[in-house]
C-alpha cells in the first residue's frame, strides 16, 4: 500500500474521530492504536527499512511530520478532555457541608448527675467550693477522725468494703469534712459531691453504692442558725419559695447537737399524700454542729472555731424528684427511664 496513501488515512481517521472520543480513555486507545508499539505509524516507520536510500529520507520526514502533528492532537485533546472531567468530578463531588443532617440521637445526663449539679450550683452561689476526694478511704478518715472509733457501736450501721483492716470504700463524704479541716484554714465553706459504699442488699431504697454530697462550714461564730439559714436557702432554691425545713433531734458521731432535717414534702406541698406518708414532710439530710472533738482532731481550736456539717442523699432526692418510686431503676441504665428526663 502507497505510504503517502496511509499517512493521509492517519490523518483523516483523527480528524473524523478526535471531536467524538468522550473520555480521556478513549483518546488513549487512539494513541495506542497508531502510536503504539503496535500502532500504524509505528508499523510505518519499520518499513523504512525496506526503501531505497533515495526515498528514506523525504518518506521518513513526511512520516515524522504526521507523527508530530497527530502526537499534538491527541494531545490537546487528551488535556482538554482531563480538565472536563475535572470539572465534572468537582460538580459531582460537592458537598453542601451547611446541609442539616437527619438528627443524631441524643443521649442524657444521669438523674443523679442532673441533681447533683444542681445542688453544686446553687451551693456554689451560696460561697461554697466543691472539694473531691477518694472513695477509697482510709478508715483513719472514714470512721476515727469522724469520731467512731474501732468497736463504736454506729459502725455497725455503716458495715462497708474491707480492702484491709485500714483501707475502706468509704460509707459516707463525712470523711472529707477531715481531709478540708486538716488541709485548710478556716474560713472552709465546702461541699464534697461523691460515691459512697455500704455492705447492703439491693432493694427499692438500698443500693452497695450510692451517692451524697457533704457541706461543712468552719469558721468564727458559726451557729445552728447558720445552718438552718443555709439548709432554707437550699431548700427554696430547689424547690420553690413555699418549702421549708425542720429540723428533728437526732444522733450522729461527728456532730453534736445533731438533726435530721426534712423538706416539705414537694408532691402535695405540705398537704401530706402517699409519698410522704401523709405527714407533709420528707426525710433529705443529716445535719448538726461539728462535734469540738473532730475539730481537735483534726487539729481546729474549738474554743475559737464552730462549725456545721449536713450529709445529702442524692438518690432520694432524685427519686423524689423525678417520681422515681424504686431505686434499682437508677442503675439499670435503662434508656426508657433516661430518655424521659431531658
Ligand atoms: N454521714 C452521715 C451518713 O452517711 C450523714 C451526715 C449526718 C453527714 C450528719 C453530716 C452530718 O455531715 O452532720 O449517714
Amino acid at each position: 500500500m502507497n505510504i503517502f496513501q496511509t499517512l493521509q488515512d492517519i490523518e483523516n481517521q483523527v480528524k473524523e474521530e478526535l471531536p467524538g472520543l468522550g473520555s480521556t480513555a478513549a483518546v488513549e486507545t487512539l494513541r495506542l492504536r497508531l502510536l503504539g508499539k503496535k500502532g500504524e505509524l509505528t508499523a510505518l516507520m519499520k518499513t523504512l527499512g525496506s526503501l531505497t536510500p533515495e526515498e528514506r529520507p523525504k518518506v521518513g520526514a513526511q512520516i515524522n511530520q504526521v507523527r508530530e502533528w497527530v502526537t499534538q492532537r491527541l494531545d490537546e485533546a487528551a488535556l482538554a478532555m482531563q480538565a472536563r472531567e475535572r470539572e465534572e468530578s468537582l460538580r459531582r463531588e460537592t458537598i453542601d457541608v451547611t446541609e442539616p443532617r437527619d438528627p443524631l440521637p441524643v443521649g442524657s445526663a444521669h438523674p443523679i448527675t442532673l441533681v447533683m449539679n444542681e445542688l453544686v450550683d446553687c451551693f456554689t452561689g451560696l460561697g461554697f467550693e466543691v472539694m473531691e476526694g477518694p472513695e477509697v478511704e482510709l478508715d483513719h478518715y472514714n470512721f476515727e477522725l469522724m469520731n467512731l472509733p474501732k468497736n463504736h457501736p454506729a459502725r455497725d450501721a455503716q458495715d462497708t468494703f474491707y480492702m484491709d483492716d485500714n483501707i475502706v470504700l468509704r460509707t459516707h463524704t463525712s470523711p472529707m469534712q477531715a481531709r478540708a479541716m486538716l488541709t485548710r484554714k478556716p474560713p472552709i465553706r465546702i461541699i464534697c459531691p461523691g460515691r459512697v459504699y455500704r455492705a447492703d442488699e439491693v432493694d427499692a431504697t438500698h443500693s452497695p453504692v450510692f451517692h451524697q454530697m457533704e457541706g461543712l462550714v468552719v469558721d468564727e461564730h458559726v451557729s445552728m442558725a447558720n445552718l438552718r439559714g443555709t439548709l432554707e436557702a437550699f431548700a427554696k432554691r430547689l424547690y420553690g419559695q413555699d418549702i421549708t425545713t425542720r429540723f428533728r433531734p437526732s444522733f450522729f458521731p461527728f456532730t453534736e447537737p445533731s438533726a435530721e432535717v426534712d423538706l416539705t414534702c414537694v408532691a402535695c406541698r405540705g398537704k401530706g399524700c402517699r409519698i410522704c406518708k401523709g405527714t407533709g414532710w420528707i426525710e433529705v439530710l443529716g445535719s448538726g454542729m461539728v462535734n469540738p472533738k473532730v475539730l481537735e482532731m483534726c487539729g481546729i481550736d474549738s474554743n475559737k472555731y464552730s462549725g456545721f456539717a449536713f450529709g445529702i442523699g442524692l438518690e432520694r432526692i432524685a427519686m423524689q424528684r423525678y417520681g422515681i418510686r424504686d431505686m434499682r431503676l437508677l442503675y439499670e441504665g435503662d434508656v426508657r427511664l433516661l430518655s424521659q428526663l431531658r
